[in-house]
């Protein structure tokens, strides 16, 4: 399973945004036909925050991340670095920089010299340059591998040059478009705890893109979950994975239930959707969210429901359902359930006693949870 980051992040929202995006639009024009890649987004990003940008192929990640940094300018909207407007402005201009998927190292110079080639350019004093080339490698780890060519390096420690040589300018802020994407699992994930380090280590904000719902849940103080051109949800780890604010959001971010049915009752701070006498769903939802006869959608986490044999106890959700799968997965087992209405749950069961399996396939069994663990959607 994925960790989850802790729900309050050391995000200050109220202060002056590193990086604020409003009304931003983009369209391309290409054969003829206009592509609107971004429709419409207004984020703030936090100085010092560890922020991605999560969502499928297609969806405008890379648009927006090349507005902020100045490759592409807005066809609407404005773009904020650190207060000040930055439309018009080149990218050299700007303190930010980018790092790119293919990070497209010099090949034919050493590991130094690529590090070194953008203060070099700037006209920096020759021992200065050597001193923040030190002192970035020796933040990335390369340190005594100064004089390899790219091509004698690691994948990962490719990506850890390219970096280095993005770090080394100073920017306020730093962009990195999917710069795991080449690795290979395991490399991936050393260096997601890595980059993580060496984000607290120099303190700026990172702006992360990734398509990897895990990737952005561990390493991210908030997530723009993004969809179409749009932001579906914005918020901390834990809100969109356990408050998912779309059916999009639900079915992206992990596995998740979905459910659906009419309200029959509405006490207090909780809904019933009643299937007959004994089965039934209990959500909790906020004053005036949904009324009795409102149709709505609902959805539970696999790792928060109970597989029993007894009917379940307590006035939280009830159902019934038949086994169809049971998957053993070392720690955890995963039963797939068709529910007495028809619906495919999911249900991920910790393995924390040897007892055996709950059940086995085609037993009837009962789904149970809390009011508190599930959620309407959209409304
Ligand atoms: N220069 C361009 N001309 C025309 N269409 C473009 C251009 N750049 C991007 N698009 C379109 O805009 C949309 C968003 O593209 P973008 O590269 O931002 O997606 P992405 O979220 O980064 O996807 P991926 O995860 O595949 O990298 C896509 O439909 C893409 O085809
Ligand atoms: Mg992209």
């Amino acid at each position: 399973m994925t960790e989850i980051q802790d729900a309050t992040p050391a995000v200050h929202t109220d202060t002056l945004p590193a990086i604020e995006l409003v009304g931003l639009v983009k369209s391309f024009t290409s054969h003829g036909e206009v592509v609107q890649a971004v429709k419409g987004i207004d984020m703030k990003i936090a100085e010092g925050e560890f922020f991605s940008m999560l969502g499928p192929s297609g969806c405008g990640k890379t648009t927006t991340m090349r507005m902020i940094a100045g490759f592409d300018e807005p066809t609407a909207g404005e773009v904020y670095l650190h207060g000040g407007n930055v439309v018009g402005v080149p990218p050299n201009k700007r303190d930010v920089n980018m790092v790119f998927q293919s990070y497209a190292l010099f090949p034919h110079m050493s590991v130094a010299e690529n590090v070194a080639f953008g203060l070099k350019r700037k006209g920096v004093a020759k021992e200065e340059v050597t001193r923040r080339v030190g002192e970035m490698l020796e933040i990335v780890g390369l340190t005594g591998r100064e004089k390899r060519r790219p091509k004698e390096l690691s994948g990962g420690q490719q990506q850890r040059v390219a970096l280095a040589r993005a770090l080394v300018n100073n920017p306020r802020a730093l962009l990195l478009d999917e710069p795991l994407a080449a690795l290979d699992l395991k490399l991936r994930q050393a260096m997601q705890v890595e980059l993580k380090r060496i984000q607290r280590e120099v303190g700026i904000t990172f702006v992360f893109v990734t398509h990897d719902q895990g990737e952005a849940l561990t390493m991210s103080d908030r997530i723009a979950v993004m969809n179409d051109g749009l932001v579906d949800q914005l918020g901390s780890p834990r809100e969109i994975y356990e408050h998912p604010a779309s059916k999009f959001v639900a079915g992206f971010i992990g596995t998740s239930n979905l459910f659906s049915g009419t309200v029959s009752e509405v006490v207090g701070a909780e809904a019933v959707i009643s299937y007959g006498p004994d089965e039934r769903l209990v959500i909790q939802v906020s004053t005036g969210q949904v009324r009795v006869g409102s149709e709505i959608e609902l959805t539970v986490r696999p790792e928060k429901i109970v597989i029993s044999i007894e009917a379940p106890h307590g006035n939280g959700s009830a159902v019934k359902g038949t086994v169809t799968e049971v998957v053993y997965l070392g720690t955890a087992t995963n039963y797939n359930v068709k529910t007495s209405t028809g619906a495919d749950v999911v249900v991920f069961t910790q393995n924390a006693t040897s007892a055996g399996d709950i059940a086995v396939r085609g037993d009837s069994i009962w789904l149970s949870w809390e009011p508190r663990h599930s959620y309407v959607i959209g409304a």
